[in-house]
């Protein structure tokens, strides 16, 4: 065995796979992941510059702010194709033409319901009714764009005669790529291989378009889903990075991309991501949407590449291939060579976050310099974690109409505690008082009565970035209003402080959230698929 290279090995064109990237689409569907604007173009330019063959930026109907981030991206990338989602009407397919109108590539991706359990109970369409549908909504498409991409909601339950009959008169429409999404993550590999080998099989103009595979994972078999769909012929794969989107998830891209080119013997299929640039993506969208990366989660984790068992440390000592099947730097993890700390001056900082996969630009690396300054004055050492903690705050916080100026806290055994908070909203410095049963509760009483909202709080996490008293915290905050949630971070040596910037970061997520005012729902189909 060896050890892949960072670059896809080429082989011939009929297995290149097409990276197909809805982060900014069904990832930010994941409960709890709103992204602001600026946040969204920032992703796209990671995954543009990654190697991203088709980023699907959002669902221009949704709401004025989709629209605007969708149109924004369109108008931004440089090489990918940028698709926008549209269900199967009028206003929605005109809406998402004038979004992505402006790119290089456009594209127009629009769906609807196949299985029987969608048609009854979701459209309250007959077969004949939703086969009209998918012919005018993929002639509609045409009519803007020559890339139209259509896709079978519910493939997976959907009938295998009928699902044939749809996919013929997408194709006949004019749909060049054509997706079976498994969109309740219920198939299983060999099924999921075989009707993407039927399909192409029994449908006579099959060939006229590229499958595509999009895997939810509720069973925990996304990944293992799209490399079988592979096999069955299709040659496009949406993914998500970090595997978020709507419930379990989507197929993570990371794991995918490296499934691929690490077993590349097995699996002849090739494409264009640097994998280099893997944990930067993960640690930029785990930022911007304040989503945790589980620390076993596979390539991006942040065990992924930690050895622990004297026998697995041996090993690896001898001949790192004993453990690894790939190297930490084929993701973009280097082996770290710069201990930091407060006399660590802004060029070694600058490497440092190079190293861990973060680029910032000069404002941004000012802001985190003097932060790490201040960070290393309090405390012994500093760590690669305080610094991620750190920068992630700093991401994740950037832009916010909000923010903690100043807190004071009256804590301890002779109650009442009170906080005293300053607020800067919109500019403005605003201070306020308030007891709470706790610390804790002082400063949240304090942050409602500066910023009146009804949000129920559903999460209070905090956890600490490193050992030692002295060490960072790091606090999650759910926020839920009228249903909708959002999901923020705050992290500071100081517990307290971490805990107000983390409530003020679910605040202005949800004031951005609040801004997106959904449009009705179609008669039987739901706003986000
Ligand atoms: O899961 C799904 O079915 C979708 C479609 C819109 C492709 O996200
Ligand atoms: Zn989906």
């Amino acid at each position: 065995m060896t050890i892949e290279s960072t670059a896809a090995p080429a082989s011939s064109n009929k297995d290149r796979v097409l990276i197909f990237d809805t982060t900014l689409r069904d990832g930010e569907q994941s409960p709890g992941a709103t992204m602001t604007f600026e946040e969204k173009l920032e992703v796209a330019d990671m995954l543009d510059a990654m190697g991203v063959d088709i980023i699907e930026a959002g669902f221009p109907i949704a709401s004025e702010g989709d629209f605007e981030a969708v149109s924004a991206v369109a108008r931004r990338v440089k090489r990918a194709t940028v698709a926008g989602l549209a269900r199967a009407a009028i206003k929605d397919i005109e809406r998402c033409a004038e979004a992505v109108r402006h790119a290089v590539n456009p594209r127009i991706h629009t769906f609807i319901s196949t299985s029987p359990v969608h048609m009854k109970f979701k459209l309250q369409k007959s077969a004949e009714e939703v086969l009209e549908m998918v012919t005018a909504q993929v002639t509609r498409a045409r009519n803007h764009v020559p890339d139209v991409e259509w896709s079978a909601e519910d493939g997976t339950r959907t009938e295998m005669d009928f699902l044939c009959r749809t996919v013929e008169a997408a194709i006949r429409a004019g749909a060049t790529t054509i997706n079976i999404p498994d969109t309740v993550g219920y198939t299983v590999p060999e099924e999921y291989e075989a009707i993407f080998r039927t399909v192409r099989e029994r449908v006579p103009n099959s060939d006229k378009a590229i499958f595509s595979v999009h895997c939810h994972n509720d069973l925990g078999l996304a990944v293992a889903n799209t490399i079988a769909g592979l096999r069955g012929g299709a040659r496009q794969i949406e993914c998500t990075i970090n595997g978020i989107g709507e419930r379990a998830g989507n197929a993570a891209l990371e794991e995918v991309v490296m499934a691929l080119r690490t077993r590349a013997d097995i699996l002849p299929y090739h494409n264009g991501i640097e994998s280099t640039m893997l944990t930067r993506a993960s640690k930029l969208v785990s930022a911007v949407t304040s989503f945790p990366v589980q620390y076993n989660k596979a390539i991006v984790g942040r065990n992924a590449f930690a050895h622990e068992s004297g026998i697995h440390q041996d090993g690896m000592l001898k001949n790192a291939q004993t453990y690894e099947i790939m190297t930490p730097e084929s993701v973009g993890v280097s082996k770290t060579s710069l201990v930091m700390g407060k006399h660590s001056g802004r060029n070694a900082f600058r490497t440092k976050l190079k190293e861990m996969g973060y680029e910032l630009g000069d404002n941004g690396l000012e802001d985190a310099f003097k932060r790490f300054k201040d960070l290393a004055d309090k405390k012994k050492v500093v760590y690669d974690d305080d610094i991620e903690a750190l920068v992630d705050d700093q991401i994740g916080h950037a832009g916010e109409r909000i923010k903690v100026e100043a807190l004071t806290v009256i804590a301890g055994t002779m109650g009442p505690q009170t906080a005293t908070l300053t607020l800067s909203i919109d500019g403005n410095h605003i201070t306020k008082q308030a007891t709470g049963n706790g610390p804790v509760d002082a400063i949240f009483n304090a942050i409602h009565a500066l910023v009146p909202h009804t949000a129920t709080l559903e999460l209070y996490q905090v956890h600490a970035v490193t050992q030692g008293t002295d060490a960072q915290a790091e606090v999650s905050i759910r926020l839920i209003e009228n249903g909708k949630s959002v999901t923020a971070k705050g992290a500071d040596p100081d517990t307290l402080v971490a805990s107000a910037r983390a409530y003020v970061a679910a605040l202005n997520k949800l004031m951005v959230k609040r801004l997106k005012s959904a449009p009705e729902p179609m008669a039987g189909q739901r706003l986000k698929p």
